[in-house]
């Protein structure tokens, strides 16, 4: 294949025309950026989260740089307001096609001290909501006979650990093995489910970490010695949200410079 064949190729791969994505946790950091990759590539996106100013706003930057965006409210850990958003997605766009399951939480606590609220909140956030919006979608792409993407985010803590996380890290690893037993369950379906792993990126979970003084000394010895840019997961999410990762299925990808490999 000739180099002008390939272009032509990797742009029609990754076209998102025709395309209607569902965000979750976009109202700030990861998600936010995944919806504005979504409509560069010609989606029509459906912004969402708990915030509705927030998505509002992210919705509203899209539609100004003539991207197609609505935002809609949701919640991952309440069913009803899952099963409102995807109606309200539908009248809008049609059945939903792409779904970034990406809202989360990260609370450091021990073990030892960690409440039962406090556990239920991330668990039920990070890996009951992804199962929640999976299986709403799923079932949508289904009776209607839709090829779907679903593209969740996991961790490198999903599959390593850090001290303190324990509850984070559990629902993590968790999303990796559901991400598998979706794909599997859904392929006859042609509905594709993988993940993503970032390592450090910085936004509203981990600014407050990111600027502790001591952590300059710790990212210095870990083996990509920085964070990653926003621009760094753009490319890994567009394979497995897009048509180029088409024979891409169950499995979870470590956005991290090599983070995972050394030490955490
Ligand atoms: N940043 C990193 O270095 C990093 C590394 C590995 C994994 N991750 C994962 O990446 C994802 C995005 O995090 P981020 O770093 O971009 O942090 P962030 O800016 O704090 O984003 C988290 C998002 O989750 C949403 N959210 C929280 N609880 C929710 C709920 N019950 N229902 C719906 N949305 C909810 C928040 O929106 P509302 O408050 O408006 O609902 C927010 O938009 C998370 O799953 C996180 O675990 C991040």
């Amino acid at each position: 294949m000739d180099e002008v064949c390939i272009v032509s190729m990797l742009n029609t791969e990754f076209n998102l025309e025709g395309k209607a994505a569902l965000v979750t946790g976009a109202s700030s950091g990861l998600g936010a950026h995944f919806c504005k990759i979504l409509a560069e590539r010609g989606a029509k996106v459906v912004v969402t989260g708990r915030r509705e100013d927030k998505i509002k706003n992210v919705a509203s930057e899209i539609r100004k740089k003539g991207g197609e965006a609505i935002s809609i409210p949701l919640d991952v850990t309440d069913n009803n307001s899952i099963k409102w958003c995807f109606d309200e997605a539908e009248n809008a766009y049609g059945v939903v096609d792409i779904v970034s399951n990406n809202a989360g939480v990260a609370k450091p606590e021990k073990a030892l001290s960690v409440d039962e609220e406090s556990w239920d909140k991330v668990v039920d956030t990070n890996l009951k909501g992804v199962w929640l919006v999976s299986t709403e979608a799923a079932r949508r792409m289904i009776l209607k006979k839709v090829n779907g993407s679903i593209v969740n985010t996991s961790s490198i803590q999903g599959l390593r650990v850090a001290m303190d996380r324990a509850s984070y890290a559990a629902s993590k690893a968790a999303v990796i093995q559901l991400t598998k037993a979706l794909a599997l369950e859904w392929s006859e379906h042609k509905i594709r489910v993988n993940a993503l792993c970032p390592g450090f990126f910085f936004t509203e979970m981990t600014e407050n970490y990111f600027t502790n003084p001591k952590f300059s000394k710790y990212l210095s010895s870990l083996v990509p010695k920085r964070i990653g840019n926003m621009d760094e997961i753009t490319a890994p999410f567009l394979l497995l949200a897009s048509n180029a990762g088409s024979y891409v299925n169950g499995i979870s990808i470590p956005v991290d410079g090599g983070h995972s490999l050394g030490k955490m």
